[in-house]
């Protein structure tokens, strides 16, 4: 397939809770390689647009495309499959499980010590931690272990929903340069309350305001656009 056709592709998606609306017409699209932020204040709707990309939530109208097949009606499990990956913004992991057994329960198979080994290499830190319950790691390391488990499917796009949320600053920078480099190789969609981080790890940024695609740009143009404080003021 061309490199220069999206992996992702959205248009008019609008969904919500029940009758609550909450995205009213999202346009966004994501490139094989490298990452793309979105930003916006709490409750604009960023959780929302990446739990429905996954299949958490059934859009109520618009396209959702994932390498130019159109998704909305498949299951979650069958979206992994093809290439999704997701970690969603509180805990992606199994608290009462050890490190080793989250990971073993997230690879595709329980003999997948190739993809295991490539986690603990990617987040050193996990390796040293393998039989310590997830429950008891520190925000960082939660963080990280939801990632790795997520990179056991081996996905081509990754949706990361905050995964500095909740980590100590000294460990923040640990995970953004492991996320660099994971987007030289694969598409990122990351929602992130760092805006200068995100900023920095995204080419391409989508500013949300009350369900909708606000601002967007590539980063260094949205960093400088004036609108953008106005957009994530509380
Ligand atoms: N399960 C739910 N049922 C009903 N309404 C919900 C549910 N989850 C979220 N909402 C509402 O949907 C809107 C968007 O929430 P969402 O979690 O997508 O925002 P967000 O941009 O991720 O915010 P934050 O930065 O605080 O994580 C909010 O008004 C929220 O109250
Ligand atoms: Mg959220």
């Amino acid at each position: 397939m061309s490199d220069d056709i999206p992996v992702l592709e959205v248009a008019g998606l609008t969904a919500g809770y029940g009758r609550s609306q909450v995205l009213f017409g999202v346009d966004l699209t994501a490139p094989k390689t490298g990452a793309v932020a979105l930003l916006g204040r709490n409750g604009a709707g960023k959780s929302t647009l990446l739990k429905t990309l996954i299949g958490e939530l059934s859009p109520m109208g618009g396209i959702i495309k994932f390498d130019s097949v159109d998704t909305r009606k498949e299951s979650t499990e069958k979206r992994v499959r093809r290439g999704m990956g997701y970690v969603p913004q509180e805990q992606g992991i199994f608290s009462t499980l050890t490190v080793q057994e989250n990971l073993t329960l997230g690879a595709i198979t329980q003999t997948d010590h190739i993809g295991i080994d490539m986690v603990l290499d990617f987040f050193p830190k996990l390796a040293e931690r393998l039989d310590q319950q997830a429950g008891t790691l520190s925000g960082g390391e939660r963080k990280m272990l939801a990632i790795g488990r997520a990179l056991l499917s081996r996905p081509s796009l990754l949706l990361l929903d905050e995964p500095t949320e909740g980590v100590w600053v000294g460990v923040i920078e640990e995970i953004a340069s492991r996320l660099e480099l994971l987007a030289r190789e694969i598409s990122i969609v990351i929602v992130e309350q760092h805006v200068e981080l995100a900023l920095r790890i995204a080419n391409y940024a989508y500013v949300m305001d009350r369900g909708g695609i606000a601002l967007e740009g590539p980063s260094a143009q949205v960093q400088r656009d004036p609108e953008l404080l106005r957009y994530l003021a509380p």
